[in-house]
């Protein structure tokens, strides 16, 4: 999960995916990053971590880092938030086979929408709500095609 400062949207997405995979029993590795270094060894916004603990999610306890190219190696997805992102992850890919593996994460409930999730960082609390929404939809999908 690849967002911007890796604070706000994918600490959500990772700890949502991570605890819909440990609900069905799926041993899959999850992990998030951001393409900015500004907030590197942070744990996620308060909005964003007092959002997810609203619903049942933990992600107090992340901490954030950059993406990095040998993330290509260590995982068969990236799903990022938005364009920019796409374009940011795909710059540092080395193969075909890399850029493959990259996709705006609302393709999974929109396929081929390429629908950004919205950076919530600027704005208030809803916004947060907004994303934990969207990002849980599309965690679904994605859980219930590995299942
Ligand atoms: P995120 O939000 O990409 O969802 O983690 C952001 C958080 C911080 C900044 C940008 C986006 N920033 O520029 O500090």
């Amino acid at each position: 999960m690849v967002c911007l400062g890796n604070i706000c949207r994918s600490p959500m997405a990772e700890g949502i995916l991570r605890h819909k995979a440990e609900k069905e029993d799926l041993d899959i590795e999850v992990d998030s990053a951001g393409m900015g270094p500004w907030h590197v060894g942070e744990n996620p916004d308060y909005r964003a971590n007092f959002t997810a603990r609203k619903y049942g999610v933990d992600i107090s306890t992340l901490i954030a880092r950059q993406f990095h190219e040998s993330d290509f190696d260590r995982f068969d997805k990236i799903y990022v938030m938005d364009r920019n992102n796409f374009a940011d992850v795909v710059s540092q890919a080395r193969t075909d086979e890399d850029i493959k593996k990259v996709d705006l994460i609302l393709n999974l409930t929109k396929p081929g929408s390429n629908k950004p999730v919205t950076d919530p960082y600027y704005g208030g609390d809803e916004g947060f709500d907004k994303v934990f929404a969207l990002l849980d939809k599309a965690c679904d999908v994605l859980v219930n095609s590995l299942k």
